[in-house]
Order: C-alpha cells, then structure tokens, then sequence
C-alpha cells in the first residue's frame, strides 16, 4: 500500500483541493500520512497543490520541491505538482524542476486518481486535457475527514471580476456556481457525519447565482443553509465589496447562526488606486458599505485584504489607506506588499516602487493595524462570548479551547467534557487574538 503526504499552500480553496485529492487516493486503497509533509521519509507519493498569487508562495514552493531533487535520486518516490501554479506555469514548472513527475490543474483534483494511474503506468508527466478549465467545483462525497466539527463547502468555482493585480482569474479559470440543491444536499450530509461549522467558500461568494442563473442569489443560499437543522454556525469568504448587497446585511442580522465575522477586502484606501486595481468601488462607496454593515449586525467584526504599493500608489494614497483602517477599525487584516504577476493587466503598468519601499509601506501599516487589533481585541474583556470548543489546551492553566462568533481563539477552563459543545465564556483578559475566560453556563 503506497503512503502518501498532501502539501498545501496559499488559500483555503487550495487546502480544500488538497482534502479531496486525499480523499480520492484513500480511495484507491492509498495509505495517508495525515499531517506528515514531504520531509516524512516513508512518503512514496507527495503531491502539491501551490498557490500563484504572490511571488513569495511560488518562491516557496520551487525551494521545498528544489529540496527533493536528491531523495528523488535514490529511489521510489513519485512527486505530482497541482494547483494554481502549475496552471499558470505549467510547462515551465516541468522545465524548472524536472525530477517532478507530473503537474495538473486546477480543474483537475476530482480525476486525480485516474491520473496518477496514467503517471504511473505510461510516465507521463503533463497532458493538455488536465488543464482545460471546466464547470468542476468540489462535490461533498469528496469532503475528507474533516475534523468531526468543521467543513468547508465550495459553492463555485473561479472568478470573472479581474483585478488587475490578480492571477486568480487566470488559473481557476472563468466563474461557476454549483446547483443550489447540491449543496444544500452537501450541508445535509456534512450534518449527519457531525459537522456544526461550514464555511461556504468562493472566490467572490456574493456573485453566487449569477452563472448559470438559478433565480437564487447568496442571500438566499444562506437562508436556506440557515434553515438546515444540525448547522449551528455558517460563515463564508470571500466576499467583494461591489456585490455586497443590502439584502445580503439583512439575512445576515436576521440568522443568529450566520457568524457575525465578515471578510470585506478593501485593497486600497484610495479611489485613484482602486479604479486603476478595477475594484469597482470608490473609497466613499466602500466606507459607506462597512459603515451601515456596523450598524445593521450588531457587534459585527469586519476583517479585510490589503496591498501596499501598487503600481501608481502615491504617499497621499498610501496615507489615504492609513486613513481608511483607522476609520474602519478592522478587527484584523492581511495586509500584503504589491507583487507583480506576469500575465495581469497590472504587470505592466508604470510607477512600480522599488520593493523595499513597497514593503517599508507594508511595514507603516502592519505597526498601525496591529495596535487597533489589540485594543478591538480588549474591547471584548467584560463580554460574553458564545464559543464553541475545538481543542483542548494543552499550555498554561486553561484546558479548554475553541472560538467565538468573530472566529477569535477563547481559552477557559472546565472539568466537563466539551468538546464539540457551544457555550458562553466571560471575558477576564486578552491577548492580541487570544481570550481568556471563565464558563459561565452548562
Ligand atoms: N500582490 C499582492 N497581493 C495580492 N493579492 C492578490 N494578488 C496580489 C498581488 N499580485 C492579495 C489580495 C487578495 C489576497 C488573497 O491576496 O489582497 O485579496
Ligand atoms: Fe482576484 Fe479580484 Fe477575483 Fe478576488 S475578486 S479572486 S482579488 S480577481
């Protein structure tokens, strides 16, 4: 029985392909080194699924497979490449690092198995047809052993909004929804298996229903998501600014299981740089968005994206972002520098900063950020927050771990078992992320 390890980088949708390629090759009667990575020397099969949005990932994963060239020397070992960079490269990848065995897709995790039966028995190491982009978005049968209390489901696949300094569009190719009925069929079954979180997933969920058109939009999903007995929290990512509709904020504030934690990437604070990313917003149409986001969800924790540095980006509109986070007061923030990516209609553009000024931005407002996170994360010392228990805490004096609505880490201590079980835990002190506690109910 052949073992094999699962590397992912980048995205969740990334680590979503990831579980269904192990899903598929547990199957075919493959044995899984769970949390075991490339480094585990009783692996036979190691198989990648990468991320191309910034250079940085890619970086990362040329120097991680770089490290097997010798091991693949000795012996027995086949190395299979997927994901997001190898569509973007693809034979180019092949070129760069020969000892890998094969590369596929992004559309092609569901037939992996038949394709590793391919590699094996003709040494192919790339074929056209698993790259071509289709109408696959991952199915819940696939769902592999998640955790006994979370899941994430995928309601479409790709995206059709082009930003201009994104790869996305290019390598998860053209924007599709799965059928409302499968995947309310999906939260059903993840349900039965015990499942109490889902996160929907997609790279633009509030264009959800558009193609093809099922006459239901991401509101309504949620509804009836909501209406699914057995779920107890639903949240989602990643949403787009432009498509975030008033009815959308009302379904929200009306479910109390819809977690009341929404990812809103902002990008830039400045409506020039926004317009030549093609958001789609102004910086006064986004602020109004997040601002009647917080008084329609009561106690809703906005949490966004941001690149420092893109092409054109003056000191004025950095300062303008700068500005927009200390309006906005973010309970956190992925902040990132610019990085270029061949291919985009950014990659072009005029007035790129040196990068070690784009990242002596990024730095300005890391420092700025990571203090309105802590005192956002203080402000819930004295609160009451419903958290459900993942873990058990191993450090310090607490035993319990899980996390609250806003997805923040809560720690507390109990001598009952609870794990899997939604209780409410006062808020004593705080770290940055972390919450420390006592339960306060049974
Ligand atoms: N450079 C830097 N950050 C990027 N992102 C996407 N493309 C790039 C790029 N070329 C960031 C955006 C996006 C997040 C997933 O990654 O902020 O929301
Ligand atoms: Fe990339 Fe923009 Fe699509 Fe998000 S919405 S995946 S940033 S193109």
């Amino acid at each position: 029985m052949k073992k094999f390890v699962i590397v992912s980088f980048g995205c969740q949708m990334s680590f979503h392909d990831g579980e269904i390629i192990a899903q598929k090759l547990i199957e075919k009667g493959y044995e899984y080194l769970k949390g075991e990575d490339e480094r585990n020397s009783d692996t036979e099969i190691i198989i990648f699924t990468t991320c191309a949005v910034r250079g940085h990932a890619e970086e990362r994963l040329y120097s991680r497979v770089q490290n097997l060239k010798n091991r693949k020397k000795e012996g027995n070992l086949i190395i299979g490449v997927g994901g997001c960079l190898s569509q973007k490269e693809q034979n180019k990848l092949l070129k760069a690092l020969p000892w890998v065995d094969f590369i596929f897709g992004t559309q092609a995790v569901s037939r992996i198995d038949s394709i590793l039966d391919e590699v094996i028995e003709t040494g192919k190491a790339y074929d056209e047809e698993w790259f071509i982009d289709g109408e696959y978005v991952p199915k819940s049968e696939e769902n592999v052993d998640p955790d006994g209390l979370k899941a994430w489901v995928s309601i479409m696949k790709g995206c059709d909004n082009y930003c201009t300094y994104c790869i996305v569009p290019y390598v998860r190719g053209r924007e599709f929804s799965r059928k409302p009925e499968d995947i309310i069929d999906e939260v059903k079954f993840l349900t039965q298996k015990g499942i109490q979180e889902i996160t929907l997933l997609g790279q633009n969920v509030n264009s959800y229903g558009k193609k093809p058109a099922f006459g239901i939009g991401f509101p309504g999903l949620l509804d009836k998501i909501a209406g699914i007995d057995g779920i107890s929290r639903i949240r989602f990512a990643t949403s787009h600014p432009k498509d975030f509709s008033d009815e959308l904020i009302h379904c929200i504030a009306k479910h109390d299981k819809i977690c009341n934690q929404i990812h809103l990437p902002v990008q830039s604070g400045s409506t020039s740089v926004l317009k030549l990313m093609n958001r789609g917003y102004s910086r006064e149409e986004y602020i109004e968005k997040a601002l009647k986001i917080k008084k329609l969800i009561p106690d809703v924790a906005l949490t966004t994206d941001i690149i420092c540095g893109f092409p054109g980006e003056t000191d004025e509109d950095f300062e303008q972002t700068l500005s927009l986070v200390q309006k906005i007061r973010y309970a956190s923030a992925f902040t990132f520098y610019y990085s270029p990516r061949k291919g985009t209609a950014a990659y072009d553009m005029k007035d790129l900063l040196p990068e070690e000024a784009r990242k002596k931005r990024l730095w300005n407002l890391i420092e700025i950020q990571k203090e309105i996170t802590k005192q956002e994360t203080a402000k819930r010392i004295g609160q009451i927050e419903k958290v459900m228990v993942d873990s058990i805490e191993k450090t310090g004096k607490y035993n319990w771990a899980g996390r609250s609505d806003h997805n923040r880490v809560v720690v507390f201590n109990s001598d009952q078992e609870l794990y899997g079980k939604i209780r409410d835990v006062e808020i004593e002190s705080a770290s940055s992320w972390t919450l420390f506690g006592k339960k306060i109910n049974d």
